[in-house]
């Protein structure tokens, strides 16, 4: 019987199946499976003529220092990385069509070049007149990036093979590659995996550091970044919420570096500016108080984020009342009105709930429940919050309110940003912030705070 050398991969998550179907059990994608020729096997024959060779097992000791690290130049991109690029290593940066990845490696290149080292930008979805366009609206011009235009991995290998190798090596991006060791077409998961796993060995080779752009799209259409992200050695996620100008440049792994840790940037019509102060930020305007916003004190990564919760609770229409959160988890915004409810007495049931994180920013500390919940009883109550009070603490189940980490920094951005009060769980020291603390046990606390200032600043 003949047997079927072909495979169906979801171009999503890389699943294999063994036939086509319109949903990917695997990661649960639709229309993402696509028929790829199986990569020719060797034959047993052949597998067993080629004997291993053996290679040395070594101590994990060692003498040498911490890698020296290539930073760039870019601030907020450096910090993320960990404080620059490691040599040999290899970085990849993924985000949505149009968000700015382009933009903001070639700034990062021209940094690094303009400080004397040696970069080589390869874009294969652009063609040079279209980077050097960029360039120019950005100023950067004069920087000594090398730039080529290429999507054939082995005629990038023979050019980056022939001169000095470069401190950085960006290919803009991984969707656009392809290898003529394989016949799959360009753009499906298996040319992006064996063009990155080549260009990863090129990079762990020569010392060169490896940044790689990927386009996650939500339909899974193109094979996604997903399929890389376990050869390379730092994820970077670059995000943004259309009609902000901000983007955030958040790390999910790194093996040299922290995760968690986010970088902030405008987009401009000259490229990215590095924002050196995000709480200002993300707290924007608030002139007026009206009920229902509050600031949570958080902490993104290593650094301290000050940002603004806004609840707006109004009288259903008819039917289901209506949850809609935006920055946060909606699972979490179900918990935190049902200990409001069985341990507060506020019962919002019946109640349209809006929650909205201003900005554009992500919120995921468990810390932000207070915050949250301070929004929602005062937009209940339709009492204004004190305007320079900031809110943090984890609330649980049973409806107490749990320390969160890092009381001392987060209390010390509030002081820098003006703030002159914290609501905040028990046992909570002003760490010499000069802060008036409010410390709060449970949630009923918390209701009387909110019902008790009434909209008083101060
Ligand atoms: P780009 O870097 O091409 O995105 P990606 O590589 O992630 O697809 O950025 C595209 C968007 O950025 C585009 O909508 C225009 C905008 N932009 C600016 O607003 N200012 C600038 O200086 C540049 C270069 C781009
Ligand atoms: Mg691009």
């Amino acid at each position: 019987m003949a047997r079927s050398s072909a495979s169906f991969v979801c171009q999503s998550c890389g699943a294999v199946h063994s036939k086509w179907s319109g949903k990917c059990e695997a990661c649960g994608a639709w229309n993402s499976i696509t028929e790829e020729a199986a990569a020719v096997p060797l034959g047993n024959g052949a597998r067993k003529a080629q004997k291993g060779r053996a290679f040395a097992l070594e101590d994990l000791k060692t003498d040498d220092d911490e890698p020296a690290r290539r930073a760039t130049g870019v601030g907020e991109f450096d910090r993320v990385c960990g404080g620059g690029l490691v040599p040999g290593s290899a970085l990849l940066v993924g985000g949505d069509p149009g968000v700015g990845k382009s933009t903001l490696i070639l700034q990062a290149l021209a940094a690094y070049a303009k400080a004397g080292g040696a970069s080589v930008y390869i874009s294969g979805e652009e063609a040079m007149a279209q980077v050097r366009l960029r360039a120019s609206r950005m100023g950067l011009s004069e920087a000594p990036v090398a730039l080529g235009s290429a999507t054939c991995v082995e005629d990038i290998l023979t050019t980056l093979d022939k001169g000095k190798t470069p401190g950085i090596v960006a290919i803009d991006s991984i969707q656009t590659l392809w290898t003529g060791a394989l016949e799959a077409a360009p753009g499906t998961i298996a040319q992006v995996r064996t063009s990155s796993f080549d260009l990863v060995r090129y990079a762990k080779s020569t010392g060169a550091a490896l940044v790689l752009v990927g386009h996650v799209t939500k339909d899974g259409q193109i094979a996604g970044p997903k399929a890389v992200e376990h050869l390379v050695d730092a994820v970077l996620y670059f995000e943004g919420e259309r009609g902000h100008q901000f983007r955030i440049l958040r790390a999910v792994k790194n093996r040299f570096g922290p995760t968690d840790e986010i970088g902030v940037f405008e987009m401009t019509g000259q490229g990215l500016a590095e924002v050196a102060n995000p709480s200002a930020l993300f707290l924007g305007e608030r002139d007026s108080v009206s009920p229902g916003t509050a600031v949570f004190a958080g902490i993104e990564g290593t650094r301290p984020l000050l940002v603004e919760v806004q609840a707006l609770v109004a009288d259903a229409g008819y039917g289901t009342p209506r949850r809609a959160v935006v920055g946060w988890d909606s699972g979490r915004l179900a918990m935190i009105l049902a200990v409001l409810d069985s341990r507060g007495g506020v019962s919002l049931s019946t109640r349209d709930v809006y929650l909205n994180v201003a900005g554009g920013l992500k919120v995921g500390e468990p810390a932000a429940d207070l915050a949250a919940a301070a929004a929602l009883v005062s937009s209940f109550a339709g009492l204004p919050l004190p305007r320079d009070t900031v809110y943090f603490g984890e609330i649980s189940l049973t409806g107490d309110v749990r320390p969160a980490p890092q009381a001392e920094l987060r209390l010390k951005e509030a002081a820098k940003l003006g703030f002159s009060s914290a609501v905040v769980p028990q046992d909570t020291k002003t760490c010499g912030t000069g802060l008036k603390l409010n410390p709060v046990k449970d949630v009923g606390d918390l209701i009387a705070f909110a019902g008790a200032t009434r909209g008083t600043s101060g």
